[in-house]
């Protein structure tokens, strides 16, 4: 079924022939009327989904102080009627069961915006358990049809939520469901076994993607398509994530053996096996930027299979696993492990993520400024404030943001970097 939906995903020679005749005509548009935006992308802006709010996304992103206070106000006034209006499990099933008005609807991109997209594409591992509004509108932003998105749906997930996500699935070529699902328990290493899930299918799926991106359901881009190739290939073949040296309060994470009670992990009395080959472990996230031939060689290669054989039963093994990799010889586009290579997530273009107690002013010396959301965990969750300093920096997602928290972030990131990827002139 899989592979059968991938070989469609193949069109390569379709794709481009329709590419090179669409970039003909807006080309000639372009030509005759300097002014014009092209007959496509007219209808794929999207603007003021939420009729009836104050939201001026232009003075938002600006960091207009009375237009975010604004946007704050009318979240919490009209909050519970807008609630209503996020799209629901039962939404998605019943609008994906005609894709063509769906896609349409939603004004998903259906073509490649330029030669060089289609000639470089990303896959995504997209790893959720709920809020279906969330996922669509991300991958609604992040789509193309160039590129490939596998989706693990926790196990845990609803019938309905699952429904949902298969609906999405059945609706284009290159977006498909894991082959096989894990019950992710927070800080466990279901949570790497997720990622490797999808990375097993997309890799077997010979498509020709370069890079790979992970995501969960609480990111959104803060780059075009267009700029994360171009960042993409700005790599040059090295993997982008956070590689720190472990800091010695987090060595009990894999110095102790950890187990499953429940829904939770819990720490044991029993000591662990020193770590395989006398790896030296790093410190990071679970969120990475991989090449392609790192992605070949962790599913291929048999002393990686012992190293992460080895990391089943420590506490959190996605904030070290891949930060380890990252530092081995003879992974493709790694970093010495010399701590002159140390990478902090503010230097890693994969994620830009706000730690509540590193917030302050940036005039003297914090790293960013405060949280205009709230805090999860001591991660921001962002509100629109936090929009204009993110955009500034050169990571390809943030993380995290909720409908629930601030809508209206995320509305003024979608037009704006819709506005963006069709009028990438403009933005120069
Ligand atoms: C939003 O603000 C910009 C910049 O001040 C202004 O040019 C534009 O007209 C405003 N848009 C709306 C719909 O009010
Ligand atoms: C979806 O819901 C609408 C409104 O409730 C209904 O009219 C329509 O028939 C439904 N479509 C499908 C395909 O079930």
């Amino acid at each position: 079924m899989l592979r059968r939906k991938l070989r469609h995903c193949k069109f390569g020679r379709i794709g481009l022939l329709l590419f090179i005749a669409l970039a003909a005509a807006t080309l000639s548009v372009v030509k005759n009327h300097n002014k014009t935006p092209d007959f496509a992308s007219r209808n794929l802006e999207i603007v003021g989904e939420n009729p009836g709010s104050n939201v001026n996304c232009t003075k938002i992103l600006r960091g207009d102080i009375e237009a975010i206070l604004g946007a704050k106000l009318d979240t919490i006034t009209v909050k519970n009627k807008r609630k209503q209006q996020h799209l629901t499990e039962n939404d998605i099933i019943n609008m994906t069961k005609d894709c063509n008005s769906f896609t349409r609807d939603r004004k998903y991109v259906l073509y490649p915006l330029s030669h060089e997209e289609h000639e470089f594409p990303i896959a995504y591992s997209i790893v959720v358990h709920h809020k279906i509004d969330m996922l669509e509108r991300l991958l609604r932003t992040i789509y193309m049809p160039q590129n490939y998105y596998c989706i693990h749906v926790d196990k845990k997930s609803s019938d309905s939520f699952m429904a949902a996500v298969k609906g999405i699935a059945a609706c284009f070529e290159n977006v498909f469901l894991a082959s096989q699902l894990e019950n992710v328990v927070y800080a466990s290493w279901s949570r790497v076994q997720a990622d490797l899930n999808c990375m097993k299918d997309l890799y077997r799926a010979t498509a020709p993607w370069k890079y790979l991106i992970n995501l969960c359901g609480m990111d959104f881009p803060i780059k075009t398509n267009q700029e994360m190739v171009q960042m993409l290939k700005a790599l040059k073949g090295e993997n982008s994530l956070e590689t720190e040296k472990m800091p010695p309060q987090k060595e009990v994470r894999w110095k102790k053996h950890y187990e499953i009670v429940g829904n939770g992990i819990q720490k044991t009395d029993i000591d662990k096996e020193p770590v395989p080959f006398q790896v030296p472990v790093f410190s990071g996230s679970a969120y990475f930027v991989l090449s392609r031939s790192f992605v070949g060689h962790v599913l291929e290669d048999a002393k990686i299979r012992t190293f992460l054989e080895w990391s089943k039963d420590a506490f959190s093994p996605d904030e070290f696993v891949w930060a380890t990799l990252q530092r081995l010889p003879e992974i493709p586009g790694s970093v010495p492990a010399n701590s002159k290579y140390d990478v902090s997530d503010m230097n890693s273009i994969a994620r830009f993520v706000k730690w509540q107690y590193l917030e302050g002013d940036v005039a003297k010396g914090a790293p960013y400024p405060p949280c205009s959301g709230t805090h999860v965990r001591s991660v921001c969750v962002f509100g629109a404030g936090d929009l204009k300093f993110m955009l500034g920096k050169h990571h390809l997602f943030a993380n995290k943001f909720d409908v629930n928290v601030d809508s209206t972030a995320i509305q003024c990131l979608e037009e704006h970097l819709r506005h963006k990827a069709l009028h990438p002139e403009i933005h120069q």
